[in-house]
């Protein structure tokens, strides 16, 4: 064998050690840290809304939802000893995720879900915070992940559903997007809940008190600029819908308490 074979030689088992040496760090890495690798998921569709599910106790996965400029769910309780599936989509621009403390680092880009799985051994409070700048809340933007001793850990009792999606008039509600704007629980919105609004005392911004009822219902339907309530913008589109659909719309609101 001429010495310019032998260098050649040793030159590939060196690169082949190498590669070896690389892969066996990232499988320590993965094993000492418990993190997983990130995976960007284009089969799934971005998700709209924050959840915690429970697969078994000691299993879980979140879905979080980043936009400007919060993270969905605030806050997730998990017990120690959990492996969490972290799987993280936007609905508006690009965000990152940072769990301090842990290798968790995901970006969230839109169109896409990106996956990682993180295992906490002991109780701490980690904070998630965003780590790609996304406007000028972005150093506002952080949620809080609660490890817990598993003794004090509450599994979340799944919320009883305060509608039926079967009804024509909730049906219409989320067909004609009412709900971007105005929720059916409670929660502040863009625009007044609709939560026990019939029969609500209603200050409008002319300064006018006035008694939802049904009157005030259908005209506000169908002319929404006609009695703005007070602290809300008038920007409210008019919806179009047929008297049959106002009379569902109506019949679901004076039901919705
Ligand atoms: Cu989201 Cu920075």
């Amino acid at each position: 064998m001429t010495p310019s074979l032998r260098l050649e030689r040793r030159i590939i088992i060196i690169a082949i050690a190498f590669v070896l040496v690389l892969f066996g760090l990232a499988a320590l890495a993965i094993n000492m840290f418990h993190v997983g690798l990130p995976t960007c998921l284009t089969d799934i569709k971005p998700f709209q809304k924050g959840e915690l599910i429970t697969h078994s106790p000691d299993h879980y996965e979140v879905h979080y939802v980043a936009r400007m400029w919060e993270f969905d769910p605030e806050e997730v309780v998990v017990p120690a000893g959990s492996t969490v599936d972290v799987y993280l989509s936007t609905t508006d621009v690009t965000h990152g995720v940072i769990l301090l403390g842990t290798n968790l680092n995901l970006m969230a880009v839109p169109g896409v879900v990106n996956y990682a799985r993180v295992k906490f051994d002991r109780p701490r409070d980690y904070q998630l915070l965003c780590h790609e700048y996304c406007g000028t809340g972005h150093e506002r933007m952080a949620a809080k992940l609660r490890v817990v001793d598993p003794a004090t850990f509450k599994p979340n009792e799944p919320k009883a559903p305060v509608q039926q999606p079967t009804d024509p008039g909730y049906r219409l509600l989320e067909a004609k997007d009412c709900l971007t704007c105005h929720s059916i629980d409670g929660s502040e919105s863009i625009g007044p809940t609709l939560k026990g609004i019939y029969g609500r005392k209603t200050k409008l911004a002319n300064g006018a008190t006035i008694v939802a009822d049904d009157v005030y219902l259908r005209e506000s339907i169908a002319n929404p600029s006609a009695k703005v309530v007070n602290g809300f913008d008038d920007v409210m589109p008019k919806p179009e819908l047929t008297e049959q659909e106002i009379n569902a719309l109506v019949e679901y609101l004076e039901n919705l308490k």
